[in-house]
């Protein structure tokens, strides 16, 4: 049936509930082209501040995941699983999570995404591997899937065409933070996937998209859900993204860390990324049935580096793509930041750290932009740590030392200290399943 598009802005203008067949007329209209940019920013504006009901949300995922198509995985044996983050600053887990389930015998499809916002990105961060490709077709990504149990694709133009171009438009007009807008996002995407479980690290904080517990709750809870309702294993995380994640944030650094622990070496301000890594692992796992137990599938992660297997998995991983992990860039430049004052990291304005990565290039500002894989920033301290005056809190690193006094002066308003000790704040502070 054909709609008139303004009516169907106005009945969610008006807190209406569309249809199925609405929420399908305009979603395929908008992808064909037939209705335009304009009218599809009113429809996205009313439903930010108008909600969806849950029969919305699910219509609206349903009619972005089959507006491209879905991998189909029936030719490879056994439990297919993924992880999805809503996104962060330093946050890398999926380059040591995913070799180590695959190390494991569970197979993970991964179709990632670039940086977004302030934001970091699994592709961007892979390619700066020399000669890491990214572009496999669809047939090619499940041959890998069935020969190595692990592969990282970006989302091709086949997979939820709806979304990408409705992405690139809520990025424009204001409309990312939305549940259900958010929700369709992030499913239609991993549901294309076909993946048999996915585990959700749902990020709270000044780094995340989501900025309070409460509400990364309610979005996890909805992501369950719908995911579900597609007969998903489904398990959530939510984690505190009010600090940087790690050592480093930019591209090559990041590879650099991760590599670091699948070679099982530590450092204090790792500790934190080994630890999540971990326990997405052990979830990943214990939804596909290989371990008996969280506790258990938790020791396997362990054991996976410990015995050098997710370290030889992340190089076979590389091999497939083309990506020679000995070439990886690494900076020639840098310049501290140091602390003006005695006393404990109060709080990080992580979102202002993410945009500071941005002046450096390690992110992009526009699509359209250019990043430098060498260049990011590394972390000394973590909320909670005693600082001395003139004591290193960043470094920045890169090629290019014109980039640095912009970021260092944003870098030095994006922490605060205190004279009273505060306590290191919790990492996971809730586990749903
Ligand atoms: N990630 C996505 O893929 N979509 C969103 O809407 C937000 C985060």
């Amino acid at each position: 049936m054909a709609y008139l598009p303004a009516e169907l802005i106005k009945k969610k203008r008006e807190s209406g509930e569309l249809s199925e067949a609405e929420i399908s007329f305009f979603i395929n209209g908008y992808t064909r082209g037939d209705i335009p940019d304009y009218q599809m920013s009113a429809l996205l504006m009313a439903i930010y501040f108008r909600g969806m009901s849950e029969a919305e949300t699910l219509a609206l995922t349903k009619c972005m995941l089959f507006s491209g198509k879905t991998v189909d995985f029936s030719s490879v044996p056994g439990f297919k699983v993924d992880k999805h983050s809503t996104g962060g600053v330093g946050d890398k887990t999926s380059l040591i999570l995913g070799p180590i389930v695959a190390a494991c015998g569970i197979a993970v499809p991964m179709i990632s995404g670039r940086g977004l916002g302030h934001t970091g990105g699994t592709l961007d961060k892979l390619e700066s591997i020399p000669g890491f490709n990214i572009h496999f077709s669809l047939e090619k990504f499940v041959q890998a899937i069935r020969d190595h149990k692990i592969c990282f694709i970006g989302q091709t133009p086949e997979i939820c065409p709806a979304d990408r171009k409705i992405y690139a438009l809520r990025d424009v007009t204001a409309t990312v933070e939305s549940l259900p807008l958010i929700c369709a996002s992030i499913l239609s995407k991993k549901l294309a996937e076909g993946i048999d479980g996915l585990v959700l690290d749902v990020k709270f904080g000044s780094g995340a998209f989501m900025k309070t517990p409460e509400d990364a709750e309610k979005l996890a809870r909805l992501l369950m859900d719908v995911a579900r309702r597609y007969g998903k294993n489904v398990s959530a995380l939510l984690t505190n993204m009010n600090q940087p994640l790690g050592r480093y944030a930019g591209n090559s650094l990041e590879v650099a860390e991760c590599v670091d622990l699948l070679q099982n070496k530590r450092h204090p301000m790792t500790e934190d990324t080994r630890e999540l890594s971990l326990q997405l692992s052990a979830q990943m796992l214990w939804l596909s049935g290989a371990a008996p137990s969280l506790e258990g599938a938790y020791s396997k992660c362990e054991e996976s580096i410990r015995s050098g297997q997710a370290f030889k998995k992340f190089l076979e991983l590389c091999r497939l793509h083309g990506g020679d992990l000995s070439g990886l860039p690494v900076p020639r430049k840098n310049l501290t930041v140091t602390a003006d004052q005695d006393g404990f990291i109060q709080s990080f304005d992580t979102e202002g750290i993410g945009y500071a990565g941005i002046q450096l290039k390690a992110g992009r500002a526009r699509t359209e932009d250019k990043i430098d894989p060498v260049s990011g920033i590394e972390f000394h301290k973590k909320v909670g740590d005693a600082v001395k005056k003139g004591e290193t809190i960043f470094t920045l690193h890169g090629n290019d030392e014109s980039l640095f006094a912009e970021a260092a002066k944003r870098l030095s308003t994006c922490v605060t200290y205190s004279l009273q000790k505060i306590s290191a704040p919790v990492l996971i502070i809730k586990s749903l399943s």
